[in-house]
This record gives C-alpha cells, structure tokens and sequence, in this order.
C-alpha cells in the first residue's frame, strides 16, 4: 500500500471510536500505553456486548427457538470472521477458549500428553511468556520429558543457529512467540518452523501479542497451533482462539469433557462430537464470541476507509487495516526508541530492528515500579514488572522492566508525554 494510501486514515478518526480515551487521570488527558496487558474497545465491541443481551441472548447450538436461532448465528459467523483473521483453511480449525492460556494449556495435554513421552524434548525461547513455559514443564514432569531453553541475543532475537543446532529427532514440540509481550521481538516463524518440521517437530506459535499489530497467515508461516489472547485485540476479556490444522486437532482427544463436545453418552462408551465442538465442553463465552466477531469488523472496518471500500472482501480490508496499523506504530516505536534512548540513564530493553508496539526500558537503578506510579501521576498508564516473564529478566540481568506498550489509536504527542514523564522521574530519583 503506497504512503498516499496509508495517510488517507488519520489517527485522530481511529481515537474518537475508543470512547475511554476521553478518560482524564490526575488531572490529565489518560495516556493509555498499557495495551500489552489489554487493549481498549472501540465502542461498535462494546455496544456488541450491550446488543446481544437485550436483544438475543439465548444459548448456542442447542435450542430451535428464534433467539437461540439468532446467537447461534452471531457466534458461527464469528468464527468464520477469526478463519479469515487468520487465514486458516477451515472455520472448523478456530477453537474458542477462555484465552491464550487455556489454549496453550489445551494443545498441552491433549495434544502433549498424546504424543510427548519420556526421553523427548520440548524447546521454548527464553523469551516465551509463563504460559508458553510452564504448561510445558507440567507436561515434562507428567511424562519424563525435557524443556530446553532457546537462548536470545542481548538484542533479545532469537539465537537462529544455536535453535537449529538444538533441534534434533528428539525434539516434539517447539513453543515460540510471534511477539515479544516484553520486547517486542517479532520472531522469524517461518523459518522457525521451517526448522522444525524438517526433524519432524510440531510447532505452537503464542500469537497474544502479534494479533493486534499485524496480518496474520497461519497457511503462509505453516503453524501447527497458534494462540490468540481476544482481549488485547480490542475484543473482551475471557475469550480466546486456539487454530490447530486440522489433521493434529482430529488426531487430539477432547481436552475437557461437558455438554455440546459429544456425538453421544452411554455407560457403555461415549463419541465426541467433530471439530470443533469436540473442544468446547459446555455453554462457550457466547457475549465474548460475538464480541470478538465485533473487534474483527472493527478492524476490517479501519481497512474499508483505506482500501477500495464497499466491494472488497474482508480479507482485503483487513489486509488495509494491518497495513496502516504497522506503518503507523513503526512510526511510533522508532520515534519512542530514539526519545527514550537520548534520556540518560534509561537502557532500552529490546532493540531488535524487527518489533511491534513495545518500548521497555530500565532507568539507572530507579525500580520499575517507582517509574510506573510516577507516570501514573501524570496521567499515563504503562506496566512495571517482570511481565511473566521471570527467565527474559533473568537473561537481562534485571528484576523488571518499565514497559510502554502501543496499540493503533495511540500518538506522538502520547509518546513526547511518556518521555517527558520518564525525565520527571529521573529528575526525582537520580
Ligand atoms: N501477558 C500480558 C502482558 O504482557 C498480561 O501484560
């Protein structure tokens, strides 16, 4: 998309469909540079919720009544709305979970249990976020396994030789995150899974923190699993997407068991239902499936006002969408490294040339924490800590890290007000 094209969208227009961006902290117009933890919603997600239990709340795929008619078919169209998110085959492919790490937990043991055993191997950056590493070393433990870290450079990439030296035919699994949620990191997948698929690994890639920056392609990267967290892609919280390619989710055995995941029940022996009801036991987050399927309209939406607007598909639109969203938050993120770096005292945390929408930084030996509710009293909100992510900091040489985390709606004179809030701290602690 050519850069005439990508300013035809102004970022003020994006802003006005986010009403809490009105919000003032403090005395302050609220910067919201938390969006790592979770994103805002733009009002058509919100009136989605509001929607659906006035005026079709019903249970899904179990009554022949009108509302019931009604929910069922907002949440099967929600569906088909992730599949072309994702670019998967088959609707069938896109589970709906509780979130990103009920999905990761999923493919853990249904998938893990299944076909991991004693002697195999499980390798996992040392980036990965606590969900991508513990649910695996709960499976280790299970079964006899072993999780081996991925080392990363003091750039935070990967260290691309030494992962492929440490494939192996031992190797089961590799767990990988598209996104750094602490650097920012975008991992090179593809290749990745390239890698892994050549010693006969499957490959689970936590896409929480890359949904909401980029175009995903899961036929195109080649991923066995791949991860949603709904919620920090403008959709509500306590939903998320597992995609598994079909010929690995027909092979798993049910995760949970409940209503809705069997064909039938007998003492003698029960069926499971086919994908990808044979997943979802009991009554889904219906509200959030919907919502969900509002957020991707959002998105397809912000596409539609750049691309050729009423007669392109929504795979098109959203093609549009990610394009303006990575152009205008590499803008951002170039310009925030720059600011950030010039303030004495502040290391940057995550230099990779290759990142999406994180600024995380140290300053001298002021706690993130310190910096965190500082930055509070100016109105703008970013997280402090170790990010869940214990084995990255410890690889930093750092108990945490400040971390402002960008989405599409925020702006430069956003980002001028997190560095002149970062001088006010540095004035006040050094
Ligand atoms: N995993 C989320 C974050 O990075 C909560 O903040």
């Amino acid at each position: 998309m050519n850069t005439a094209t990508l300013t035809k969208l102004d970022v003020t227009q994006v802003r006005a469909d986010f009403p809490i961006l009105e919000t003032v902290v403090n005395g302050r117009p609220l910067v919201y540079l938390d969006n790592g933890a979770t994103s805002q919603k733009p009002l058509s997600v919100i009136r989605s919720q509001d929607d659906y239990y006035r005026s079709s709340n019903a249970n899904v795929h179990r009554g022949v009544h009108h509302l019931s008619q009604i929910a069922t078919r907002q949440f099967d169209l929600a569906r088909e709305k992730v599949r072309v998110l994702l670019n998967a085959r088959h609707a069938h492919e896109v589970i709906f979970t509780a979130g990103c790490t009920a999905s990761i937990n999923l493919v853990v043991q249904a998938w893990g249990r299944l076909n991991v055993k004693a002697g195999d191997e499980i390798l996992v950056s040392t980036m990965e976020h606590h969900s991508n590493i513990v649910s695996w070393q709960l499976l280790a433990e299970q079964v006899g396994a072993t999780v081996r870290p991925i080392p990363i450079t003091d750039e935070g990439e990967i260290e691309l030789d030494t992962y492929r030296s440490m494939l192996s035919e031992r190797t089961k699994v590799v767990g990988i995150v598209h996104v750094s949620n602490s650097l920012g990191t975008v991992n090179p997948v593809k290749q990745m899974i390239e890698w892994a698929h050549a010693v006969g690994a499957v490959v689970l890639v936590d896409g929480a923190q890359a949904a909401p920056h980029m175009r995903i392609d899961v036929q195109a990267v080649d991923a066995d699993f791949y991860t949603l967290s709904c919620h920090k892609m403008f959709a509500p919280t306590g939903i998320g997407v597992l995609y598994g390619k079909e010929s690995l989710l027909d092979e798993m055995p049910p995760y949970q068991g409940g209503g809705d995941m069997i064909n039938t029940v007998s003492f003698n022996g029960t069926t499971y239902a086919k994908l990808p009801f044979k997943f979802e036991a009991g009554t889904p987050n219906i509200a959030g499936v919907i919502g969900l399927g509002a957020a991707v309209d959002y998105l397809a939406s912000i596409g539609q006002q750049l691309s050729k607007g009423d007669t392109a598909t929504m795979a098109e639109n959203l093609d549009a969408a990610f394009a303006w969203i990575e152009h205008h938050e590499a803008g951002l993120t170039k310009y925030g490294m720059k600011a950030l770096a010039d303030i004495p005292g502040v290391r940057l945390t995550g230099t990779s040339p290759h990142k999406a929408g994180i600024l995380a930084f140290t300053l001298d030996v002021v706690h993130p924490h310190d910096i965190g509710t500082v930055l509070d009293s100016q109105g703008i909100a970013i997280r402090a800590g170790h990010h869940c992510c214990m084995p990255l900091m410890t690889r930093l040489g750092v108990p945490a890290t400040a971390r402002a985390s960008l989405a599409l709606y925020n702006t430069r004179e956003e980002i001028d007000r997190l560095v002149s809030a970062v001088e006010i701290v540095r004035e006040m602690f050094t």
